[in-house]
């Protein structure tokens, strides 16, 4: 039996991983919808080469690029939010969530609250709106199963385990491209040293968030949403090697990894196949060509975002929608040259200043702070630039 499965974010780096494993399998998957937010010819191939039925680009002033590109096919070329929405919500079963940043959070949303199974990449909508999601996916029945590697490996290691039996989750983190690097070296990291990830093969976002370790920050408040425990029985080791992708401690003081080469693949096609497991094409690993794993505490004076993430969970209420939208923004104006790699977590630090401790009750008030937290925030770079 084909499973329909709708891929949010094709372009994209996970969206890319997914679509490889889905073509190595049309035996197991029907494509029927695809979306991207501007990349028309990437988007068209793909719609073209798995026969999706509509393909959807967020950015409405490419809507006329798309019909161009698939005329003479059978997709349908749409664009927009509400377009981006049908294809969460449309005939597929399984939507793969992978738009990166908040910019996921809706249609993201619309999957979860249309029951859907739900590969969730896209951590911005679950840091920004964890317990509205987790609370949608309880009323209609919506399944989500974790893609981030990490979170992936924790499900994988609790998979036939009571909540009660379990005691603590270990995240482990690469410790990114600047692992070994000064705070005063890290004044002077550039974009390209940023996106350099010594393990990973990232889209652009997600790789500076690794190098600043608001990555596993992000992920800490992700694993809190999805699995239910509190920051205090959450931690945080450095594992350089990323082979184990993550591990369980249980109570009578058992402790469960998952392992697996660094390749995408392997959680994706988790997802993908659930209950179940599928091949993937992903280099095996050799134990014995390792030789060894190592493990250490991460150092959060200097990798200031860590101590930031764990105190906007700590905080609740509304932190870690601000902690997100001036994460969003100083990374892309550090990706842009406008500011140094150390002032993303600065900013991050003055944008929580605000924080009000009310919980935002709907998506539509998530999404206001969110716009107002990014203006501020621009606003804030570009007097800064003007004062230079
Ligand atoms: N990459 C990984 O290995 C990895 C691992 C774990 C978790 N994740 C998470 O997965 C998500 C995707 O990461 P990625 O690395 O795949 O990102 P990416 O390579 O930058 O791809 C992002 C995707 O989202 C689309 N997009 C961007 N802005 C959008 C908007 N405003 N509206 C609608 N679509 C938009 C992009 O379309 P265009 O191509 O048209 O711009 C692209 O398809 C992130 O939340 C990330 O944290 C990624």
């Amino acid at each position: 039996m084909t499973r329909k499965i709708a891929i949010l974010g094709a372009t994209g780096s996970v969206g890319q991983s997914t679509l490889d494993l889905v073509e190595r399998s049309p035996e197991r998957f029907e494509v029927v919808a695809l979306t991207a937010n501007r990349n028309v010819d990437a988007l068209a191939d793909a719609a073209r080469r798995t026969g999706a039925r509509l393909a959807v680009v967020a950015d409405e002033g490419r809507y006329a690029d798309l019909a161009a590109a698939l005329s003479g096919t059978d997709c349908r070329a749409a664009a927009g939010e509400a377009a981006l929405a049908e294809a969460a919500t449309g005939e597929a079963e399984l939507v793969m969530a992978a738009i990166v940043g908040c910019a996921g959070l809706v249609p993201t949303m619309a999957a979860v609250e249309a029951g859907k199974t739900v590969a969730l990449a896209n951590k911005e909508a679950l840091v920004t709106a964890g317990s509205l999601m987790t609370d949608a996916a309880r009323t209609s029945g919506a399944t989500m199963l974790p893609v981030d590697s990490e979170h992936n490996a924790i499900f994988q290691c609790l998979a036939g385990s009571r909540s009660e039996d379990v005691s603590r989750l270990i995240l482990t983190a690469s410790g990114g491209p600047f692992r070994d690097w000064t705070r005063e070296r890290m004044a002077d990291a550039t974009p390209a040293q940023a996106v350099a990830h010594p393990r990973w093969d990232m889209g652009a976002k997600i790789s500076v968030d690794s190098a600043t370790l608001m990555n596993k920050g992000l992920e800490l408040i992700e694993a809190h949403h999805l699995f239910g425990l509190p920051s205090e029985r959450i931690d945080i080791v450095v594992h350089p090697q990323s082979v184990v992708h993550s591990l369980v401690e249980f109570v009578d003081g058992s402790m469960l990894a998952q392992l697996g080469s660094a390749d995408m693949r392997i959680p994706i096609a988790y997802t993908l196949a659930w209950p179940e497991r599928m091949e993937t094409p992903s280099e095996r690993l050799s134990l014995a060509d390792l030789g060894r794993l190592d493990f250490e505490d991460p150092d959060t004076e200097r990798f200031p975002a860590l101590r930031l993430t764990r105190e906007a969970l700590e905080q609740g209420g509304d932190a870690a929608i601000l902690l997100n939208a001036a994460n969003e923004i100083a990374v892309e104006a550090f990706l842009a040259g406008r500011i140094g790699f150390v002032e993303i977590a600065a900013l991050v630090e003055t944008a929580l200043e605000r924080a009000s401790g009310t919980t935002p009750a709907s998506i539509d008030a998530v999404i206001a702070l969110d716009r107002e937290t990014r203006t501020r925030v621009t606003d804030y770079i570009a007097k800064a630039d003007a004062d230079a």
